[in-house]
């Protein structure tokens, strides 16, 4: 029985969200530079949209550009974004072909300009399809999305279009980039460490982590079916007790 045969449709997580984690390292092992290490992650971002894909998963989020990416050196930057610019350009007819849906979360308006358009028409070009959606965290930190969220309510309690007590969990999610897209089930992140790193605070609550010692461009089907897998072996709790849940 192969492994992506062991996954139990009834328990697969709808919402799978990853940080590709050591592509940097990646490259320093094969004796390369630092871009080599992403321009492979492609290959391992392929696999895996295509593996969630297969499986039935709803929703993938892969954080491919933290706020905090910005302070790589310059070189790095750039050649991420044409890295990023060249492969949803490469990409958009075979997410039509897989009717997968392409969504970004984070500010994006501080991307370069030339990728902000390709971004948009990616996403209006597959914003019918069905089957999954995938969204690119670009430019994302959770600090500076909650920072966002308490502006705009902050500023609806000002013009008096909300009050205090109206206020609830329902308030704050509606205000995230992630306001329509399910908390995720799963998160991934490769390459050894057991860091958050400013992804998506809120939406993890409740979310089961795994950790996986492979550095993102090794990253294949296989190892996306061993994290499902792992995650049907836990018994998620959400604060009550294990005879609750029976
Ligand atoms: C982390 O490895 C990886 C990134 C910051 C970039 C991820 C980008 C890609 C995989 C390329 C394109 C992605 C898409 C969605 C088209 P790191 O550089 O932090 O590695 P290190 O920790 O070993 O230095």
């Amino acid at each position: 029985m192969s492994l992506k045969d062991k996954i139990n449709p009834e328990t697969l997580p709808q919402h799978i969200a990853i940080i590709m984690d050591g592509n940097g390292r990646w490259a320093k092992q094969h004796g390369a530079d630092r871009i080599f290490g992403h321009e492979n992650g492609v290959k391992s971002v392929r696999d895996t949209v295509e593996a969630a894909a297969e499986v039935g998963v709803k929703f993938l989020t892969l954080y491919a550009f933290s706020t905090e990416n910005w302070n790589r050196p310059q070189e790095e930057v750039i050649a991420l974004m044409q890295l990023l610019v060249h492969t949803i350009n490469a990409e958009t007819k075979t997410l039509n072909k897989n009717s997968i849906r392409l969504q970004a979360i984070g500010d994006l308006k501080s991307l370069p300009v030339d990728c902000y358009n390709e971004l948009q028409e990616a996403i209006d070009n597959t914003k019918n399809n069905t089957r999954m959606t995938l969204v690119l965290a670009l430019s994302y930190s959770s600090r500076w999305e909650i920072t966002n969220a308490v502006k705009q309510i902050a500023e609806k309690i000002e013009n008096k279009t909300l009050s205090v007590a109206e206020i609830n969990e329902n308030t704050i999610n509606s205000h995230l980039c992630t306001a329509n897209i399910p908390d995720p089930e799963l998160m991934i992140r490769t390459s050894g460490e057991n860091r958050i790193s400013n992804f998506l605070l809120w939406q993890l609550a409740y979310t089961e982590l795994y950790f996986t010692e492979k550095l993102w461009p090794d990253f294949r089907k296989e190892d996306l079916y061993l994290a499902i897998l792992n995650y049907q072996t836990r018994e998620r709790r959400f604060g009550k007790t294990s005879e609750q849940i029976v």
